[in-house]
């Protein structure tokens, strides 16, 4: 079955007005190579509206994060999915391990994220992954498994056909340590499996991204995998010629 591949960037809280019109401006000159790609940018909260404004056709807008709650309210700094909507996102990351480490992102707050994010029409890319510890502790499948089963338990499966799923062992954020090929196949086909127990039409239409030291040159044999439809890219979608090259193994996957 062909796929089409979706590449995020992932731009953390990293950049100022100046790079990042200068980065939307190198990704866009970049795009029409790259048909068979659906390219995503997540830049900081404060710089959605200009670069859905500048961002081409063929270059989607994603936020980094979401309010939890479904309506407008008293809630300090929190920001509602529908304000993403309404400047311009079609995307958002839900549950990034930073999030779930530094800001008390539970389980259950990411599962009523994923909630709020579709309820205002987004698509959430919920991010699950394992620490180092869990990984040599043998947890790995136990942990993502609770992290989607979550997810799961709040939304009915009718209501997930868009969600996307990344997959970012957290020991490999960041660090320069990708997961191997094998190992990013093995978990996306344990996710695959675990989506399909509970729905298998879902489980072949959800795109499984990987993301943790993705760059240029291991971009081509991640995605090469059968269980892998994309990447979530941290530090080398901060430059536009980077992000682009890892795009573009993309496309080449894609024929
Ligand atoms: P790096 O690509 O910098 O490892 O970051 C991955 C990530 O956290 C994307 O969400």
């Amino acid at each position: 079955m062909a796929r089409q591949y979706l590449v995020a960037g992932n731009w953390k809280m990293y950049g100022h007005r100046a790079s990042i019109e200068a980065l939307v401006k190198g990704i866009n000159a970049g795009l029409s190579s790259l048909p068979k790609v659906q390219v995503l940018v997540c830049p900081p909260a404060p710089y959605l509206a200009e670069v859905a404004h500048s961002a081409g056709v063929n270059l989607a807008v994603g936020a980094q994060n979401i309010a939890a709650q479904e309506q407008e309210g008293a809630l300090t700094g929190e920001v509602l999915g529908a304000m993403l909507k309404e400047v311009g996102c079609s995307h958002v990351i839900v549950g990034h391990s930073e999030r779930r480490a530094l800001f008390g992102d539970s389980d259950a707050i990411v599962a009523q994220k994923v909630r709020a994010a579709l309820i205002a029409g987004l698509v959430p890319i919920l991010c699950v992954g394992e620490t180092l510890a869990e990984r040599e502790g043998g947890q790995t499948e136990e942990v993502i498994a609770r992290q989607l089963d979550a997810v799961f338990a709040l939304s009915p499966t009718a209501s997930l056909h868009k969600l996307v799923i990344a997959y970012e062992p957290v020991w490999a954020i960041g660090t320069g340590k990708t997961a191997t090929p094998e190992q990013a196949q093995a978990v996306h086909q344990f996710i695959r499996g675990r989506i399909a127990a509970v729905d298998a039409k879902l489980a072949g239409s959800t795109r499984l991204l990987y993301g943790g030291s993705v760059k240029p040159d291991n971009a081509a044999l991640i995605f090469g995998q059968p269980d892998v439809d994309g990447g979530l890219i941290g530090g080398a979608s901060l430059k536009a010629a980077d992000f682009l090259a890892i795009c573009t193994a993309a496309q080449l996957q894609a024929v």
